[in-house]
Protein backbone atom coordinates (compact mmCIF):
# COMPACT_ATOMS: atom_id res chain seq x y z
CA UNK A 1 0.00 0.00 0.00
CA UNK A 2 1.53 2.94 -1.19
CA UNK A 3 -0.54 6.29 0.53
CA UNK A 4 0.71 10.00 -0.35
CA UNK A 5 2.95 10.98 2.31
CA UNK A 6 5.01 7.39 0.50
CA UNK A 7 4.76 8.90 -2.55
CA UNK A 8 6.32 11.86 -1.55
CA UNK A 9 9.18 10.20 -0.13
CA UNK A 10 9.57 7.62 -3.31
CA UNK A 11 10.35 4.03 -3.91
CA UNK A 12 12.10 1.55 -1.21
CA UNK A 13 10.91 5.17 1.49
CA UNK A 14 7.61 4.63 2.35
CA UNK A 15 5.84 5.32 5.42
CA UNK A 16 4.13 2.45 6.72
CA UNK A 17 4.47 0.41 3.86
CA UNK A 18 6.00 -3.17 3.14
CA UNK A 19 9.60 -0.97 3.89
CA UNK A 20 8.60 -0.04 7.83
CA UNK A 21 7.18 -3.83 8.24
CA UNK A 22 10.00 -5.11 7.52
CA UNK A 23 12.01 -2.30 9.48
CA UNK A 24 9.81 -3.20 12.16
CA UNK A 25 10.47 -6.77 12.33
CA UNK A 26 14.38 -6.11 11.81
CA UNK A 27 14.17 -3.92 14.72
CA UNK A 28 12.91 -6.89 16.69
CA UNK A 29 15.99 -8.99 15.41
CA UNK A 30 18.76 -6.43 15.91
CA UNK A 31 17.58 -6.20 19.90
CA UNK A 32 17.39 -9.65 20.79
CA UNK A 33 20.95 -10.09 18.38
CA UNK A 34 22.42 -7.39 20.26
CA UNK A 35 21.26 -8.94 24.01
CA UNK A 36 22.77 -12.40 22.66
CA UNK A 37 25.85 -10.84 22.44
CA UNK A 38 26.22 -9.00 25.29
CA UNK A 39 24.72 -12.55 27.35
CA UNK A 40 27.68 -14.20 25.88
CA UNK A 41 30.30 -11.77 27.33
CA UNK A 42 28.48 -11.48 30.33
CA UNK A 43 30.00 -14.69 32.48
CA UNK A 44 33.60 -12.80 31.75
CA UNK A 45 35.58 -10.61 34.03
CA UNK A 46 37.04 -7.32 32.01
CA UNK A 47 40.12 -9.03 31.73
CA UNK A 48 39.35 -12.39 30.10
CA UNK A 49 37.80 -9.90 27.69
CA UNK A 50 41.13 -8.70 26.86
CA UNK A 51 43.38 -10.94 26.32
CA UNK A 52 44.12 -11.98 22.49
CA UNK A 53 45.40 -15.36 22.70
CA UNK A 54 46.75 -16.44 19.19
CA UNK A 55 46.50 -13.55 15.89
CA UNK A 56 43.69 -15.89 14.28
CA UNK A 57 41.33 -15.30 17.91
CA UNK A 58 40.42 -11.93 18.93
CA UNK A 59 39.46 -10.34 22.46
CA UNK A 60 35.87 -10.52 23.30
CA UNK A 61 35.96 -6.39 23.49
CA UNK A 62 37.30 -6.66 20.14
CA UNK A 63 34.44 -8.45 19.15
CA UNK A 64 31.89 -6.39 20.97
CA UNK A 65 33.31 -3.08 19.61
CA UNK A 66 33.86 -4.27 16.08
CA UNK A 67 30.22 -5.64 15.60
CA UNK A 68 28.75 -2.41 16.38
CA UNK A 69 31.24 -0.58 14.12
CA UNK A 70 29.98 -2.54 11.43
CA UNK A 71 26.50 -1.02 11.99
CA UNK A 72 28.26 2.86 12.15
CA UNK A 73 30.32 2.08 9.15
CA UNK A 74 27.98 0.54 6.92
CA UNK A 75 24.40 1.46 8.14
CA UNK A 76 24.34 4.74 9.81
CA UNK A 77 27.16 6.55 8.24
CA UNK A 78 25.73 5.84 5.12
CA UNK A 79 21.74 5.89 5.88
CA UNK A 80 21.55 8.04 8.50
CA UNK A 81 22.82 12.00 6.92
CA UNK A 82 22.12 13.76 10.92
CA UNK A 83 24.46 10.50 12.38
CA UNK A 84 27.90 11.72 14.53
CA UNK A 85 30.22 9.13 15.47
CA UNK A 86 30.93 7.95 18.62
CA UNK A 87 34.72 8.32 18.59
CA UNK A 88 36.44 9.69 15.03
CA UNK A 89 39.39 6.72 15.65
CA UNK A 90 36.88 3.38 16.70
CA UNK A 91 37.36 2.96 12.69
CA UNK A 92 41.08 2.39 12.58
CA UNK A 93 40.47 0.29 15.80
CA UNK A 94 37.54 -2.01 14.88
CA UNK A 95 37.48 -2.15 10.92
CA UNK A 96 38.52 -5.67 10.58
CA UNK A 97 39.45 -6.46 7.01
CA UNK A 98 37.71 -3.50 4.91
CA UNK A 99 40.32 -1.87 2.77
CA UNK A 100 38.21 0.12 0.64
CA UNK A 101 36.98 1.88 4.44
CA UNK A 102 40.18 2.50 5.10
CA UNK A 103 43.64 1.45 7.48
CA UNK A 104 43.29 -0.37 10.35
CA UNK A 105 44.80 -1.51 13.62
CA UNK A 106 46.91 -5.00 13.12
CA UNK A 107 44.85 -7.75 13.68
CA UNK A 108 47.84 -9.97 15.83
CA UNK A 109 47.95 -6.76 17.63
CA UNK A 110 44.32 -6.27 18.63
CA UNK A 111 45.01 -7.73 22.29
CA UNK A 112 47.29 -4.61 23.18
CA UNK A 113 44.02 -2.40 22.65
CA UNK A 114 43.32 -1.69 26.53
CA UNK A 115 41.82 1.59 25.19
CA UNK A 116 39.15 1.97 25.26
CA UNK A 117 38.57 -0.15 28.23
CA UNK A 118 35.79 -2.24 28.21
CA UNK A 119 32.87 0.13 30.06
CA UNK A 120 33.65 2.95 26.75
CA UNK A 121 32.80 -0.32 24.43
CA UNK A 122 29.81 -0.68 26.75
CA UNK A 123 28.87 2.41 25.87
CA UNK A 124 29.62 2.39 22.26
CA UNK A 125 27.53 -0.42 21.99
CA UNK A 126 24.61 1.76 23.77
CA UNK A 127 25.23 4.52 21.84
CA UNK A 128 25.23 2.62 18.15
CA UNK A 129 22.16 0.39 19.32
CA UNK A 130 20.01 3.72 20.26
CA UNK A 131 20.52 5.06 17.24
CA UNK A 132 20.00 2.60 14.70
CA UNK A 133 16.68 1.74 16.64
CA UNK A 134 15.67 5.10 16.03
CA UNK A 135 16.63 4.96 12.50
CA UNK A 136 14.52 2.04 12.00
CA UNK A 137 11.93 3.97 13.83
CA UNK A 138 12.17 6.54 11.64
CA UNK A 139 10.63 5.21 8.49
CA UNK A 140 12.66 6.65 6.41
CA UNK A 141 14.47 3.25 5.56
CA UNK A 142 15.77 2.47 2.27
CA UNK A 143 15.37 -1.50 1.09
CA UNK A 144 19.12 -1.68 0.09
CA UNK A 145 19.62 -0.12 3.46
CA UNK A 146 17.52 -2.84 5.34
CA UNK A 147 19.26 -5.01 3.42
CA UNK A 148 22.67 -3.96 4.46
CA UNK A 149 21.47 -3.89 8.07
CA UNK A 150 20.63 -7.39 7.82
CA UNK A 151 23.32 -8.31 7.34
CA UNK A 152 24.94 -6.74 10.12
CA UNK A 153 22.88 -9.12 12.39
CA UNK A 154 24.41 -12.20 10.87
CA UNK A 155 27.75 -10.31 11.01
CA UNK A 156 27.34 -10.15 14.07
CA UNK A 157 25.60 -13.80 14.82
CA UNK A 158 29.31 -14.57 13.44
CA UNK A 159 30.91 -12.89 15.79
CA UNK A 160 29.00 -14.31 18.39
CA UNK A 161 30.40 -18.24 17.42
CA UNK A 162 33.89 -16.30 17.67
CA UNK A 163 33.04 -14.92 20.74
CA UNK A 164 32.94 -18.36 22.20
CA UNK A 165 35.79 -20.41 20.14
CA UNK A 166 38.27 -17.27 21.16
CA UNK A 167 37.22 -17.28 24.70
CA UNK A 168 37.60 -20.82 24.92
CA UNK A 169 41.29 -20.48 23.40
CA UNK A 170 42.19 -18.16 25.36
CA UNK A 171 41.11 -20.01 28.99
CA UNK A 172 42.86 -22.47 27.79
CA UNK A 173 46.06 -20.83 28.29
CA UNK A 174 45.64 -20.58 31.54
CA UNK A 175 46.73 -23.85 33.36
CA UNK A 176 43.89 -23.37 36.14
CA UNK A 177 41.82 -24.30 32.53
CA UNK A 178 39.13 -22.05 34.13
CA UNK A 179 35.23 -22.13 32.64
CA UNK A 180 33.54 -19.76 30.89
CA UNK A 181 30.84 -20.55 32.89
CA UNK A 182 30.88 -23.41 35.76
CA UNK A 183 27.13 -24.15 35.45
CA UNK A 184 27.07 -25.81 32.09
CA UNK A 185 25.27 -29.19 31.87
CA UNK A 186 26.99 -32.44 31.95
CA UNK A 187 27.19 -34.57 28.89
CA UNK A 188 23.77 -36.27 27.72
CA UNK A 189 24.85 -39.96 28.86
CA UNK A 190 23.68 -41.23 26.12
CA UNK A 191 25.55 -43.61 23.85
CA UNK A 192 25.94 -42.83 20.29
CA UNK A 193 23.99 -44.30 17.46
CA UNK A 194 25.84 -47.05 15.55
CA UNK A 195 27.86 -45.59 12.27
CA UNK A 196 25.82 -46.48 9.02
CA UNK A 197 26.14 -45.20 5.79
CA UNK A 198 23.64 -44.03 3.30
CA UNK A 199 23.55 -43.63 -0.13
CA UNK A 200 23.20 -40.64 -2.22
CA UNK A 201 21.54 -41.00 -5.78
CA UNK A 202 24.67 -39.31 -8.69
CA UNK A 203 23.37 -37.38 -11.46
CA UNK A 204 22.66 -33.41 -11.86
CA UNK A 205 21.94 -31.73 -8.70
CA UNK A 206 21.07 -27.94 -8.15
CA UNK A 207 23.06 -26.70 -4.87
CA UNK A 208 23.18 -22.84 -4.09
CA UNK A 209 20.46 -19.82 -2.28
CA UNK A 210 16.97 -20.90 -3.19
CA UNK A 211 16.41 -17.25 -3.31
CA UNK A 212 13.71 -17.89 0.11
CA UNK A 213 15.31 -15.41 2.23
CA UNK A 214 18.96 -14.02 3.66
CA UNK A 215 22.07 -15.68 2.10
CA UNK A 216 25.51 -14.76 1.64
CA UNK A 217 26.81 -13.63 -1.37
CA UNK A 218 28.74 -16.49 -1.68
CA UNK A 219 25.93 -19.14 -1.64
CA UNK A 220 25.00 -18.08 -5.00
CA UNK A 221 23.97 -18.33 -7.45
CA UNK A 222 21.94 -21.54 -7.22
CA UNK A 223 23.54 -23.60 -10.00
CA UNK A 224 24.09 -27.24 -11.28
CA UNK A 225 26.42 -29.97 -10.52
CA UNK A 226 27.34 -33.47 -11.43
CA UNK A 227 27.65 -35.67 -8.56
CA UNK A 228 28.89 -39.30 -8.79
CA UNK A 229 26.79 -41.90 -6.38
CA UNK A 230 28.35 -42.15 -2.50
CA UNK A 231 27.26 -42.58 0.57
CA UNK A 232 27.53 -40.40 3.57
CA UNK A 233 27.88 -41.21 7.14
CA UNK A 234 24.72 -41.37 9.45
CA UNK A 235 26.02 -39.10 12.25
CA UNK A 236 29.86 -37.46 12.39
CA UNK A 237 32.67 -39.48 13.83
CA UNK A 238 32.68 -39.74 17.66
CA UNK A 239 35.33 -39.11 20.06
CA UNK A 240 35.61 -42.91 20.36
CA UNK A 241 37.12 -43.21 16.92
CA UNK A 242 39.26 -40.68 17.08
CA UNK A 243 40.25 -42.34 20.42
CA UNK A 244 41.30 -45.37 18.37
CA UNK A 245 42.70 -43.14 15.90
CA UNK A 246 45.06 -41.70 18.16
CA UNK A 247 45.50 -44.75 19.89
CA UNK A 248 46.12 -46.95 16.89
CA UNK A 249 49.12 -44.11 15.91
CA UNK A 250 47.39 -42.13 13.70
CA UNK A 251 49.36 -39.17 14.23
CA UNK A 252 53.05 -40.99 13.57
CA UNK A 253 51.57 -42.52 10.58
CA UNK A 254 52.76 -40.22 7.36
CA UNK A 255 50.84 -42.35 4.92
CA UNK A 256 47.24 -41.75 6.20
CA UNK A 257 48.18 -37.92 6.34
CA UNK A 258 48.11 -35.07 3.19
CA UNK A 259 51.81 -33.95 2.84
CA UNK A 260 51.22 -30.30 4.41
CA UNK A 261 48.69 -32.38 7.10
CA UNK A 262 52.41 -34.22 8.65
CA UNK A 263 54.43 -31.17 8.15
CA UNK A 264 51.85 -29.33 10.41
CA UNK A 265 52.06 -33.06 13.13
CA UNK A 266 55.83 -32.44 12.74
CA UNK A 267 55.85 -28.61 13.47
CA UNK A 268 53.20 -28.41 16.16
CA UNK A 269 53.49 -31.65 18.00
CA UNK A 270 50.25 -32.41 17.66
CA UNK A 271 49.12 -35.59 19.28
CA UNK A 272 45.47 -35.81 19.72
CA UNK A 273 42.77 -33.33 18.89
CA UNK A 274 43.05 -29.59 20.48
CA UNK A 275 41.74 -29.71 24.04
CA UNK A 276 42.51 -32.95 24.79
CA UNK A 277 45.09 -33.69 27.60
CA UNK A 278 46.47 -36.40 29.07
CA UNK A 279 45.04 -37.52 32.32
CA UNK A 280 46.56 -41.34 33.00
CA UNK A 281 45.83 -43.74 31.06
CA UNK A 282 42.87 -41.70 29.28
CA UNK A 283 42.19 -37.98 28.11
CA UNK A 284 39.82 -34.82 29.89
CA UNK A 285 38.82 -32.38 27.58
CA UNK A 286 38.49 -28.81 28.32
CA UNK A 287 35.01 -27.03 27.73
CA UNK A 288 33.20 -24.03 27.73
CA UNK A 289 32.64 -25.55 31.47
CA UNK A 290 36.42 -26.50 32.48
CA UNK A 291 37.86 -29.79 32.03
CA UNK A 292 35.99 -32.57 32.11
CA UNK A 293 36.19 -36.52 31.28
CA UNK A 294 36.28 -37.33 27.56
CA UNK A 295 32.62 -37.80 26.44
CA UNK A 296 33.32 -40.62 24.11
CA UNK A 297 29.72 -40.73 22.63
CA UNK A 298 29.41 -37.00 21.69
CA UNK A 299 31.19 -35.80 17.71
CA UNK A 300 34.80 -35.51 18.08
CA UNK A 301 35.62 -31.72 17.85
CA UNK A 302 38.54 -29.02 17.29
CA UNK A 303 40.23 -31.04 14.36
CA UNK A 304 41.52 -28.95 11.94
CA UNK A 305 41.14 -30.40 8.36
CA UNK A 306 44.08 -32.36 8.30
CA UNK A 307 43.43 -34.24 11.15
CA UNK A 308 39.77 -34.89 9.65
CA UNK A 309 41.23 -36.02 6.27
CA UNK A 310 43.73 -38.77 7.85
CA UNK A 311 41.46 -39.69 10.45
CA UNK A 312 38.98 -40.36 7.28
CA UNK A 313 41.61 -42.35 5.12
CA UNK A 314 42.44 -44.41 8.34
CA UNK A 315 38.42 -44.89 8.79
CA UNK A 316 38.40 -46.63 5.12
CA UNK A 317 36.37 -43.52 3.68
CA UNK A 318 37.00 -39.51 2.56
CA UNK A 319 35.16 -36.12 3.19
CA UNK A 320 32.17 -35.44 1.49
CA UNK A 321 32.30 -32.73 -1.17
CA UNK A 322 30.28 -29.43 0.23
CA UNK A 323 28.12 -30.47 -2.34
CA UNK A 324 27.04 -33.93 -1.23
CA UNK A 325 26.62 -32.59 2.32
CA UNK A 326 24.03 -30.07 0.79
CA UNK A 327 22.35 -32.72 -1.25
CA UNK A 328 22.08 -34.80 2.39
CA UNK A 329 20.87 -31.50 4.07
CA UNK A 330 18.79 -29.85 1.75
CA UNK A 331 15.78 -31.02 3.36
CA UNK A 332 16.55 -31.27 6.65
CA UNK A 333 15.14 -28.73 9.16
CA UNK A 334 17.50 -26.87 10.83
CA UNK A 335 17.37 -28.18 14.59
CA UNK A 336 19.66 -29.79 16.44
CA UNK A 337 22.78 -29.14 19.61
CA UNK A 338 22.29 -25.43 18.24
CA UNK A 339 23.59 -22.45 20.65
CA UNK A 340 19.70 -22.11 22.13
CA UNK A 341 20.15 -25.62 23.52
CA UNK A 342 22.69 -23.98 25.88
CA UNK A 343 24.97 -27.21 26.39
CA UNK A 344 27.65 -25.60 24.67
CA UNK A 345 29.24 -28.26 23.93
CA UNK A 346 28.80 -31.13 21.23
CA UNK A 347 26.77 -34.13 22.59
CA UNK A 348 25.98 -37.60 21.36
CA UNK A 349 22.54 -37.71 19.46
CA UNK A 350 19.78 -38.63 21.58
CA UNK A 351 18.76 -41.54 19.78
CA UNK A 352 18.67 -42.30 15.72
CA UNK A 353 16.10 -39.54 14.39
CA UNK A 354 13.20 -39.32 11.25
CA UNK A 355 15.72 -39.04 8.44
CA UNK A 356 18.84 -40.87 7.51
CA UNK A 357 21.18 -38.45 8.84
CA UNK A 358 22.01 -37.10 12.22
CA UNK A 359 23.63 -34.06 13.76
CA UNK A 360 24.01 -32.25 10.19
CA UNK A 361 23.09 -29.18 11.94
CA UNK A 362 24.60 -28.10 15.50
CA UNK A 363 27.38 -29.88 17.76
CA UNK A 364 30.39 -29.31 15.05
CA UNK A 365 31.05 -27.82 12.06
CA UNK A 366 31.71 -30.90 9.28
CA UNK A 367 34.36 -30.30 7.07
CA UNK A 368 34.41 -31.10 3.38
CA UNK A 369 36.59 -32.03 1.00
CA UNK A 370 35.85 -28.85 -1.52
CA UNK A 371 38.22 -25.93 -1.61
CA UNK A 372 36.12 -22.26 -0.77
CA UNK A 373 35.81 -21.09 -4.22
CA UNK A 374 33.30 -19.10 -6.31
CA UNK A 375 30.21 -20.79 -7.37
CA UNK A 376 30.27 -20.50 -11.11
CA UNK A 377 28.93 -16.51 -11.83
CA UNK A 378 29.53 -15.28 -8.55
CA UNK A 379 29.64 -11.23 -8.28
CA UNK A 380 30.73 -9.99 -5.02
CA UNK A 381 28.51 -7.15 -3.63
CA UNK A 382 29.31 -3.91 -4.89
CA UNK A 383 31.28 -1.45 -2.92
CA UNK A 384 32.94 -2.19 0.53
CA UNK A 385 31.01 -4.72 1.38
CA UNK A 386 32.04 -6.85 -1.99
CA UNK A 387 35.19 -7.80 0.47
CA UNK A 388 32.82 -9.82 2.85
CA UNK A 389 33.49 -12.95 1.23
CA UNK A 390 34.97 -12.97 -2.13
CA UNK A 391 38.59 -11.72 -0.95
CA UNK A 392 39.32 -15.11 1.09
CA UNK A 393 38.67 -17.54 -1.23
CA UNK A 394 41.46 -19.06 -2.20
CA UNK A 395 43.55 -21.50 0.25
CA UNK A 396 40.86 -21.91 2.55
CA UNK A 397 38.23 -25.41 3.42
CA UNK A 398 34.53 -25.17 3.27
CA UNK A 399 32.48 -26.35 6.17
CA UNK A 400 28.92 -27.03 6.98
CA UNK A 401 26.06 -27.47 9.56
CA UNK A 402 27.12 -25.00 12.50
CA UNK A 403 28.08 -25.94 15.89
CA UNK A 404 26.72 -26.32 19.06
CA UNK A 405 27.76 -22.50 19.61
CA UNK A 406 25.68 -21.27 16.18
CA UNK A 407 22.48 -19.45 16.87
CA UNK A 408 19.66 -21.30 14.75
CA UNK A 409 18.59 -18.00 12.57
CA UNK A 410 22.43 -17.79 11.72
CA UNK A 411 22.23 -21.16 9.52
CA UNK A 412 20.80 -22.41 5.94
CA UNK A 413 21.27 -26.40 4.44
CA UNK A 414 23.82 -23.84 1.85
CA UNK A 415 25.75 -22.21 4.33
CA UNK A 416 29.35 -21.86 3.86
CA UNK A 417 31.52 -21.42 6.45
CA UNK A 418 35.25 -21.98 5.78
CA UNK A 419 38.52 -21.97 7.68
CA UNK A 420 42.25 -22.52 6.98
CA UNK A 421 43.31 -26.11 6.62
CA UNK A 422 45.03 -26.28 9.87
CA UNK A 423 42.54 -24.24 11.80
CA UNK A 424 41.57 -26.29 14.99
CA UNK A 425 39.86 -23.63 17.46
CA UNK A 426 36.31 -23.74 16.18
CA UNK A 427 33.80 -26.46 16.36
CA UNK A 428 34.85 -28.79 13.60
CA UNK A 429 34.68 -31.93 13.33
CA UNK A 430 33.86 -34.92 10.40
CA UNK A 431 31.37 -37.01 8.79
CA UNK A 432 32.64 -39.79 6.44
CA UNK A 433 31.38 -40.40 3.16
CA UNK A 434 32.67 -43.16 0.49
CA UNK A 435 32.23 -43.64 -3.29
CA UNK A 436 29.59 -46.29 -4.59
CA UNK A 437 30.99 -47.19 -7.68
FE1 LIG B 1 33.60 -9.09 11.24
Amino acid sequence: VVDSTAAQIGPGRRRGGPDAARAAALLDRFLSVRRATAALAAPLSAEDQQVQSMPDASPVKWHLAHTTWFFEEFVLSRAAPEYRRFHPRYAYLFNSYYEAVGPRHERPRRGLLTRPALAEVSAYRAFVEERVAEWLRGGRCGEADLDVLELGLHHEQQHQELVLTDVKHALFQNPLRPAWREDLPDPTGTAAPPLTFKALPGGVAEVGDPGEGFAFDNERPRHRVWLEPCALASRPATNAELLAFVEEGGYRRPELWLSDGFAAVRARGWEAPLYWERDGAGFVEFTLGGLRPLDLAAPASHLSFYEADAFARFSGARLPTEEEWELAARDEPVAGNLVEGGRFHPCAAAAEGEGPFAQLFGDVWEWTRSAYAPYPGFTPAPGALGEYNGKFMVSQVVLRGGSCVTPTSHLRPTYRNFFYPDARWQFAGVRLAKDLR
